[in-house]
């Protein structure tokens, strides 16, 4: 009786102080490594949490996002991110937004409520406050969310001459103009006369192409002439009004432009018949669809693409776009129109 006594008033209190003493040891000791994470961690803090810290826009709140985001070597980054973060978007999701989204459409992005950007990611030509049109066209026509962007940037989901714009590129060569866009009162100032009659002018380039093109035609059998070429916005308003008389407004409209809305006011178009005749024969159009883009011409307005330029097959109309660009748009079968939205806007 006694000896178990002694064993509990000596042992129990030594077993006891020995097993506080082994938790005290562990837990400081996992504590500690603890510390040693955390410490390694704050030495390897990502470039935008560092860049983020330095300025007075830092959040703690956002800390780790900083260290999972991607810095970008731009004005305001940590500014953009706390706002598209506010808005609720992840780290990873603002990766991949300055991965594939342009810059004009991040901006926009901080604009506007949260939106579901996965399908859109691999779509170069979508922009971001379209997304309702987009979404609403590929459910009105049952199209794929590619073509519905494409329709929409166009301008197809609305009428022919509604939302018109101001052409902004009125120089360059690569200009668009169609139902959608206007030249206003725009003239080139580069003009110059072609050798078949000094009254038919296109811009320099696009007259020297033009000779070099007929030259070419010439070679395999195939006499050409202009017959109209530079036309200025006073003498398309005098050719619309007149056909409009004629045919009326809406059959106009298959095919002539509205003043201010013809690709000839550019300079860049010319309308070309067979030599002798008031026409393009068949085979001389099929030399034009064959070679033109080698001399830097497209033909403009093709019985394929009617429903996207509005106007019926026409094809005598060359537009001048450069030896390069033309044969890429007949190379991808694409009108101008879409083009120009893809690969050159
Ligand atoms: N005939 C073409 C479409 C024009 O008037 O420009
Ligand atoms: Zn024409």
């Amino acid at each position: 009786m006694k000896k178990t006594k002694r064993i509990i008033f000596i042992f129990l209190p030594l077993l006891l102080i020995g097993a506080i003493t082994t938790y005290f040891y562990f837990s400081s000791h996992k504590l500690e490594n603890k510390e040693v994470k955390n410490t390694m961690k704050e030495e390897n803090p990502s470039k935008t949490l560092e860049v983020a810290r330095e300025t007075t826009d830092y959040q703690e709140k956002y800390k780790n996002d900083y260290q999972e985001i991607h810095y970008q070597e731009e004005k305001d980054f940590i500014k953009k991110i706390n706002t598209l973060l506010d808005l609720n978007y992840k780290a990873d999701e603002i990766n991949k937004i300055y991965a594939y989204i342009k810059e004009e459409n991040i901006l926009k992005l901080l604009n506007l409520e949260k939106v579901n950007l996965d399908p859109y990611y691999q779509i170069k030509n979508f922009e971001v406050d379209k997304i309702p049109e987009y979404e609403n066209y590929q459910e009105k026509y049952k199209t794929t969310l590619e073509e519905a962007v494409l329709k929409v940037n166009i301008g197809l989901d609305h009428d022919f001459y509604t939302q018109i714009q101001d052409i902004e590129n009125k120089d360059e060569y690569t200009v668009l103009v169609n139902k959608y866009h206007s030249l206003g009162d725009y003239a080139p100032t580069d003009l110059k006369s072609l050798s078949y009659d000094a009254k038919y002018q296109l811009r320099k380039k696009a007259a020297d192409a033009f000779e070099e093109l007929v030259s070419a035609a010439k070679l395999d059998q195939v006499f050409i002439r202009p017959y109209s070429a530079y036309r200025s916005y006073t003498y398309q308003t005098g050719l619309y009004d007149r056909y409009v008389k004629r045919d009326g407004k809406s059959e106009a409209d298959t095919y002539s432009a509205r003043p201010g809305h013809s690709e000839h006011q550019t300079g860049l178009a010319v309308d070309v018949w067979t030599e002798g005749k008031q026409e393009i024969t068949v085979k001389d159009a099929e030399w034009l669809k064959q070679n033109s883009y080698k001399y830097g011409f497209i033909i403009r307005y093709t019985r394929e693409n009617q429903n996207i330029t509005g106007y019926i097959a026409e094809p005598w109309h060359l537009r001048y776009l450069g030896i390069e660009i033309a044969t890429d748009v007949v190379e991808k079968n694409l009108t101008y129109d879409e083009y120009y939205d893809l690969y050159i806007k």
